[in-house]
């Protein structure tokens, strides 16, 4: 039942990401106000908000309590929103400048980085939320061939004069202790399609996407990184104990997550893993359209 190397990934695209907050409210108040994401659900019990970010993708928030999970269908995995986690937003690249503005307007500092070439430049610009994740901002080429399975719409859902105008979750980075079993269990375990690493750094991309495939130059693609505890570009770490959403085949990842014996909860539709690495990883069936 295991993936032949080369064969397509039952991962389909990036559902979404959950994250650790010490002060719920907060966090709504600035996922609402400065990336215009709307509120679907609020849980005041369990200290639990979930976002929109567009039609596909969510955004969640978890309050830590004691004595409760945040969501008691997966308890048995101890699963927490991660904390310090670097994560991207898809932005039109033409809305670059009218960030950085609405950013010094929020009166949140920003750097920005090139990540291209002169000939072809990938301008991103790096903030943090209140909490400590480290927020990036990444232009998105809507024309690219290289669609995903959820392309990102061509507006932001919820257009607010002052908020960010996010298309899409782009990436999310993860750091895990021990990288060379990482690299060999993700691919294994889960059936992510591993693309490639960096020379210079303990740094795997995978593409959240049937098969992998180049990164960078305004792919509209979603990505998963892993590293080692590094500190990467503008400071910014890998999050841990982190709660990723993934659409995809879900029976055949559940096969992958069996026979690596990791623990896993399932239900029709979905399931979640608990990664050895802390992380809790849950698969959703895409919706029919
Ligand atoms: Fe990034």
């Amino acid at each position: 039942m295991l993936p032949a190397p080369g064969s397509a990934s039952p991962i389909l695209d990036l559902a979404g990401l959950t994250l650790e907050v010490n002060h719920l409210p907060r966090g709504v108040r600035f996922y609402t106000q400065v990336l215009g994401l709307t509120l679907l659900h609020l849980d005041e019990d369990r200290k639990v908000a979930r976002l929109r970010v567009n039609a596909h993708q969510s955004l969640t928030l978890w309050q830590p309590v004691t004595r409760q999970c945040n969501d008691p269908w997966m308890e048995s995995l101890r699963p927490r929103g991660a904390s310090h986690l670097h994560f991207a937003f898809q932005i039109d690249p033409d809305e670059l400048a009218r960030c950085e503005a609405l950013l010094d307007e929020h009166g949140l500092p920003w750097q920005e980085i090139d990540l291209g070439t002169p000939e072809l430049p990938d301008r991103t610009v790096y903030f943090y939320d209140p909490f400590g994740h480290g927020l990036e901002l990444r232009g998105v080429n809507l024309r690219d061939p290289r669609q995903p399975v959820f392309p990102p719409p061509p507006q932001p859902d919820a257009p607010a004069p002052h908020a960010l105008p996010v298309l899409g979750l782009r990436e999310v980075a993860l750091g895990f202790g021990d990288y060379a079993a990482m690299k060999e269990r993700l691919p294994r375990a889960y059936g992510l399609a591993y693309a490639k690493e960096q020379d210079d750094r303990d740094f795997a991309q995978f593409t959240l996407g049937p098969q992998p495939q180049p990164d960078g130059n305004g792919t509209p693609a979603r990505w998963l990184y892993a590293w080692d505890p590094q500190v990467g570009l503008a400071d910014m770490l890998g999050g841990d104990h982190a709660l990723v959403q993934f659409y995809a085949d879900v029976d055949a990842v559940r096969a992958l997550v069996g026979a690596a014996g990791l623990p896993h909860v399932h239900e029709s539709g979905r399931l979640a893993a608990r990664d050895p690495d802390g992380h809790v990883f849950e698969f959703l069936s895409p919706p029919q359209s």
